[in-house]
């Protein structure tokens, strides 16, 4: 088996000359690694996974243990690129039962991704009178929806378990100087973690953001950063070929790339992947929508728009070798399920044959499909996947002519919900908006 993973647009280009991209995806990846482009104060990931130094990880690798000695429960707080890098890598290296199993060291649940008042009432009801420990995950450290979470979790810890215990098990990753979290950390006497000026949080994963909380949920951080260094030293072809494939579908028409996996355990690759791209390109009034789907679940909800609707889109199937496990379906007497056909085969054969048969289908309806290989879902192979696709996005980004690297949009919900609450500094705003909501 080949031990990379692997761009393969055999069934994506036909009919389109992406040839005549080869320049311009060559131009962009030079305007990346020269750090000549727009956004060149965001390039410290570049070169993350081959800077990471033998001190770092044991320091990291020390704070998990610390959190495993002592915790039932570490809830991960942070949201968007402080969140979804490691709740993917988590997600796609964990028995999917792990929350219902007792298992060694403890749960690593998130919070501080949304404003759900019950998902919060919910997840405080289930530490109650456990050990728990807290990563609080800010770059700004003035993020709202952290924020709140951190304040009832930091609160809540204090009172049940003691301000010492409290400050040995809540551990902040956040910028090196500026921001509330900072001061707090100080103050408290946290230990800390910096995430560098000159990484966004959407390219953050394989700092502290993400290999703590990946760390503690017990897996291999250095496996993740080698496969990650792997790519970094020899990812190129991989990258050119995707950066080429989608910007050639693109121009010819193909407004939204849907990333697609036949395995539950990628389900918030997909998400991370989602911010990642759609984040960095989105802007100016161009960029391709990243939509993703769960194979073959949403085959039996979203099959019929995908085979049939509009002809605006592409699917990128992320295809995994081996599975961890083998299931080998069971032969019956009576064969009144009509399943004996395939009795004796394991399951991921009968879902690799749903993978082909699906990506044969709808490129016959006309759904040009990339296919990126992985191996397995291990850290090496998700360590390898992540820098492909922050690569891929850096040259992406750059051949639709957007600065990949920032995030302007983002800030036009939180004017508004600032002003709506009513915090102070957004006087005008405020006013403003009531007038807008009267008239
Ligand atoms: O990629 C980004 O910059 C954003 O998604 C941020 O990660 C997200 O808004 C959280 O920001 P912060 O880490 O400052 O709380």
């Amino acid at each position: 088996m080949d031990n990379f993973i692997r761009v393969i647009s055999k069934f994506a280009l036909e009919g389109l000359n992406a040839q005549a991209l080869q320049d311009a995806a060559l131009a962009a990846k030079q305007t990346l690694e020269s750090g000549s482009g727009a956004g060149n104060d965001f390039l410290g990931w570049l070169h993350l996974p081959s800077s990471i130094d033998e001190q770092q990880l044991q320091a990291i690798e020390k704070s998990a243990e610390q959190l495993r000695s002592e915790c039932e429960y570490v809830i991960t707080i942070g949201i968007g690129g402080s969140y979804l890098g490691a709740k993917a890598v988590i997600e796609a290296l964990n028995d999917h039962f792990a929350a219902y199993k007792s298992g060694n060291g403890p749960k690593v649940l998130f919070a501080g991704n949304n404003i759900g008042e019950d998902y919060l009432y919910d997840l405080m009801d289930l530490v109650r009178g456990h050990k728990f420990g807290i990563i609080v995950i800010s770059k700004s450290g003035t993020t709202t929806e952290p924020a709140i979470a951190f304040r009832l979790f930091k609160e809540m810890l204090e009172k049940q378990e003691g301000k010492e215990f409290a400050q040995r098990n809540i551990i902040a990753v956040t910028d090196a100087r500026r921001g509330a979290l900072r001061g707090l950390a100080t103050q408290e006497g946290y230990a800390t973690y910096v995430i560098p000026d000159d990484v966004g949080g959407r390219f953050s994963v394989l700092t502290p953001v993400g290999l703590l909380p990946i760390a503690v949920a017990g897996f291999d951080i250095r496996a993740l950063v080698a496969g990650a260094v792997e790519m970094e030293k020899d990812g190129d072809e991989q990258v050119l070929n995707y950066a080429i494939a989608r910007n050639a579908l693109y121009q010819n028409g193909k407004k939204i790339e849907i990333l697609v996996n036949f395995v539950p355990r990628l389900h918030f690759l997909a998400e991370w992947w989602k911010q990642l791209y759609g984040e960095s390109e989105g802007k100016d009034h161009k960029g391709i929508f990243p939509a993703s789907v769960d194979f073959t679940t949403d085959l039996h909800s979203m099959g019929q728009w995908i085979q049939d609707g509009e002809r605006t889109i592409f699917e990128t199937v992320v295809s995994v070798g081996d599975q961890q496990h083998e299931v080998i379906i069971p032969s019956d007497d009576e064969d009144l399920d009509g399943l004996n056909y395939i009795a004796g085969k394991n399951v991921d054969y009968v879902n690799k044959m749903a993978e082909l048969g699906t990506r044969l289908a709808h490129i016959d309806g006309g759904v040009p499909n990339l296919l990126i290989t992985v191996p397995a879902l291990t850290e090496r192979y998700l360590g390898q996947l992540i820098y492909f696709f922050e690569k891929g996005c850096g040259v992406s980004g750059y051949m639709l002519g957007v600065n990949p690297f920032n995030q302007p949009g983002v800030e036009a919900y939180k004017k508004n919900m600032f002003a709506l609450l009513e915090k102070p500094g957004h006087e005008e705003a405020t006013a403003a908006i009531k007038a807008r909501l009267k008239q």
